[in-house]
């Protein structure tokens, strides 16, 4: 059995969970899913980044202590990722002890390529990032996606030597050892990565405390990118653990803001361990409200729960994984969610699967035999190329292939005319078809495919509410 181990970013901790947060865990989770269905153990890892500038100073701003504070934000992301039905296996808080000390011995192991060095530059706490003077210049000093002047640092640190790698993690997203998807996106990347100096990978505690403290210096905590990425490793039980069962992973999903971090210092790293580099990773765009970026101080945020609330789970992620797009920057607006829903799932899926269903136990059909499908190729493919939405594209035609068919063959004609051969056969292919279909809507709309299994897997009761009620 193979062993499948797939990867979510963690969220900063310094607020709610918001519809943009859902990208990753609904993504990791199809694959997981998907690859279950393949007959592969998995592991999905899921996790809160509780430490760095940011979530201190929130917290001040709160005056609340700063565990206190994280400690709330975790429960509500831990009840969001559960109302969103994602299959994870594993879950690290960058605060808990078992990842402070992995994260230390990480560190320790990287020593060769850490040196101790001055930081005269500038800092951006919205990003959590150090920024180069041509970054600064660029932006005439003033974080573009977070509005704020950049803050300006001296002081001393330490520095991760990229030098020492960066040819090695150029080779590799070269040839697609590590594929970063989309496909467009590499190149920028390899630019990136080309002008990218050592980076600072600590703070001075007089400037920051809350982090894992470095190893054999107290004055000074991780920076939290570093801190935070080892939790890919960590939950996993490393260094302790011999992890060679499940690292590397197959995939890491992440958003295309902090794709750098994933193909600069995390292969860096890995490198440095002497780990092998991940297989892929895949990042999504941005979720926008209305074309626009989604801030709090627009007032434009939507609240995951109430679209969850709405039409209940598997509408939520129907929608972020076929109607939004995979890879680009897509709009959520409530007129597009309602029309996914009574267009989409409620007529094509709901009606079909009512209509097909009242039928079938009117005529006292059941299938032969128990279905067994293999899954078709084209879908695997678009499975395997992460192309979700062209995946679910595929399955949907399948859906209305099926309406198509029923009004084409009409079976109530049949079976009025009393033709029970031919509704019989008709049945068959109808019933077949769905439950094909079915099954590759399984990493999507799990809860659905479940009811649908239920309701024609043996014998056929039509469901006592409709799969997708209007209201
Ligand atoms: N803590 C870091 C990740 C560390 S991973 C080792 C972080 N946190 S975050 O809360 O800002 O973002 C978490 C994930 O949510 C990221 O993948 C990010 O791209 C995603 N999104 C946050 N806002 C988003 C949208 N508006 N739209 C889509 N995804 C967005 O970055």
């Amino acid at each position: 059995m193979n062993k499948t181990y797939i990867t979510t970013a963690i969220p900063y901790m310094n607020g709610d969970p918001h519809i943009g947060h859902a990208m990753d865990y609904v993504q990791a989770d199809v694959c997981a899913r998907y690859h279950r269905l393949l007959g592969d153990e998995v592991r999905l890892q899921a996790g809160t980044d509780e430490h760095g500038s940011k979530i201190f100073q929130k917290a001040q701003d709160l005056g609340l202590p700063v565990k206190e504070y994280v400690d709330s934000n975790v429960a509500k992301f831990k009840d969001f990722i559960e109302k969103l039905g994602i299959s994870y296996t594993d879950f690290v808080r960058t605060t808990d002890d078992f990842h402070e000390k992995r994260c230390q011995e990480i560190w320790r192991q990287l020593k060769e390529h850490i040196y101790l060095g001055k930081y005269e530059g500038w800092y951006c706490t919205g990003c959590e990032r150090f920024i180069t003077d041509k970054e600064y210049d660029e932006n005439h000093g003033v974080c573009p996606d977070h509005q704020k002047p950049y803050d300006k640092l001296e002081e001393e640190n330490y520095y991760f030597r990229i030098s020492d790698f960066k040819e090695q993690v150029i080779a590799a997203i070269s040839a697609d050892e590590m594929l970063i998807l989309p496909e467009f996106r590499k190149r920028e990347i390899l630019k990136l990565l080309e002008e990218t100096p050592d980076v600072s990978i600590s703070r001075p505690k007089s400037q920051l405390t809350w982090g894992v403290p470095v190893p054999d210096d107290e004055s000074q905590v991780m920076y939290v990118w570093i801190d935070a990425l080892s939790n890919y490793l960590t939950v996993l039980g490393y260094p302790e653990k011999d992890i060679s069962d499940w690292w590397p992973a197959e995939a890491q999903f992440v958003g295309k803001d902090i794709l750098r971090f994933h193909t600069i210092i995390w292969p860096a790293m890995l490198l440095g361990l002497g780990l092998p580099l991940p297989k892929v990773i895949s990042s999504h765009g941005m979720i926008l409200a209305n074309g626009q970026k989604m801030s709090k101080s627009i007032g434009n945020v939507v609240n995951p729960i109430e679209v969850l609330d709405k039409h209940g789970l598997d509408a939520f992620r129907y929608f972020f994984l076929r109607r939004i797009d995979t890879f680009a920057d897509s709009d959520f607006t409530w007129e597009k969610f309602e029309d996914a829903y009574n267009n989409e799932l409620a007529n094509d899926l709901g009606n079909l699967a009512q209509r097909l269903a009242t039928m079938a136990a009117k005529n006292n059909f059941r299938l032969a035999t128990e279905p067994d499908y293999e899954l078709p190729a084209e879908y695997c493919e678009l499975m395997n190329n992460y192309e979700y939405n062209k995946a679910f594209d595929y399955v949907w035609e399948k859906v209305q292939g099926l309406n198509r068919k029923i009004d084409k063959e009409k079976p109530w004609a049949l079976a009025k005319e009393g033709k029970l051969d031919e509704l019989e056969k008709c049945l068959a292919g109808l019933v077949d078809g769905l439950l094909q279909a079915n099954q590759m809507l399984s990493p999507f709309i799990p809860n659905t495919a479940d009811k649908i299994y239920e309701v024609f897997g043996g014998e056929i009761t039509p469901p006592k509410t409709p799969l997708f009620p209007k209201n």
